[in-house]
């Protein structure tokens, strides 16, 4: 009786019924209203588009599956419009040859690493409707260094990063840099805790900063030497999550749900920031991947996180512009 229970549930869990009945059950799991009947119609076209995409990719068995998630009812054009890209003038900075200086050639690295096991990640965080990952890859680099640093984990303010560091070239909910929001930071002397200085989703140009609210600083930053997965891997093993910008623009992203996410056409067109926490190599598919948190929430992905390809040709450009701070 069991084993013949388990089997249906499999099955079961396999199937993308690809109905406008699972898009209205759909609709009622995630809370979606539509402003009228015209625009509820046009959601169900796309949402049963994306249905059949996913079902087709999970067909593919190539190690990663895929769901109907939040982002189900937007088409590919709109979810692209949520990321922010990276623009040109911030990844023409040289950067530090950091793990060079860093790591002698007979420092041996494990063969994995993930620094939520070591109290050092905060739960999974929700950016919403803003353009402000780059906000998120700053406090989670900047909680993992301080809790590392002093044994206790804090959960910092991305708000005070959008409200205040407009002069340092970032743009609210228009996207911006974690490079630039550390030194923000190291100039402002301080960052506040989450619960004194909440988030909104709204950007702002009034800085309500409090010194008196302060939960970390950085007192320095630095970069991974570029374009190289070991050197990443290396500074992962040794020193802490790392703030990394990556290319989130394809559609399977948009719905990756477990697994190896492993996509040869993702370029190193950045215009993402998230943040690695660890990496490994998976059981089932013998890849290498890098385990990364993102900023949608833990419905997204794999409880909020992602496993992406390690060792594959700086896949979606995760080793492209690695940095991280000290606290
Ligand atoms: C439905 O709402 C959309 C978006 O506000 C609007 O453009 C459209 O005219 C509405 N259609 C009807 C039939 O009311």
């Amino acid at each position: 009786m069991l084993p013949l229970l388990l089997l249906s549930l499999v099955a079961l869990s396999n199937c993308y019924e690809v109905s406008v009945d699972h898009f209205q059950q759909w609709a009622f799991d995630h809370g979606k209203t539509y402003e009228n009947e015209s625009v509820r119609a046009i959601r169900t076209l796309v949402w049963l588009d994306n249905a059949q995409f996913v079902k087709d990719k999970n067909a593919e068995n190539n190690g990663a599956t895929f769901k109907l998630n939040q982002y189900a009812d937007l088409t590919h054009e709109e979810y692209k419009a949520l990321l922010s890209p990276i623009s040109d003038d911030a990844i023409t900075r040289a950067p530090e040859d950091m793990i060079a200086m860093a790591l002698p050639p007979w420092v041996n690295i494990p063969d994995s690493k993930d620094w939520r096991e070591e109290n050092a990640v905060t739960p999974v965080k929700n950016q919403g409707a803003c353009g402000s990952c780059y906000s998120f890859s700053t406090t989670g680099a900047l909680e993992g260094a301080c809790a590392i640093k002093t044994g206790k984990l804090q959960s910092f303010s991305e708000q005070q990063i959008m409200d205040c560091s407009w002069q340092y070239g970032n743009n609210g909910c228009n996207g911006g840099m974690f490079d630039r929001a550390f030194y923000y930071i190291q100039q402002q002397g301080g960052i506040d805790s989450e619960a004194a200085y909440a988030y909104t989703a709204k950007e702002s140009h009034t800085c309500k900063y409090d010194p008196k609210s302060k939960a970390g600083q950085v007192t320095g930053f630095y970069y991974v030497k570029q374009e190289d997965e070991n050197a990443l891997q290396a500074v992962l093993a040794l020193k802490g999550p790392v703030a990394i910008a990556i290319n989130a623009g394809l559609r399977s992203f948009q719905f990756y749900s477990s697994g190896v996410y492993d996509d040869p056409t993702c370029d190193a067109t950045l215009n993402h920031g998230v943040l690695a926490v660890g990496y490994g190599t998976d059981k089932d598919s013998g890849k290498d991947y890098f385990l990364v948190k993102n900023s949608w929430g833990p419905d997204w992905g794999l409880g909020g996180y992602i496993k992406m390809r390690r060792n594959s040709n700086n896949q979606c450009g995760i080793a492209t512009y690695p940095s991280i701070p000290d606290c």
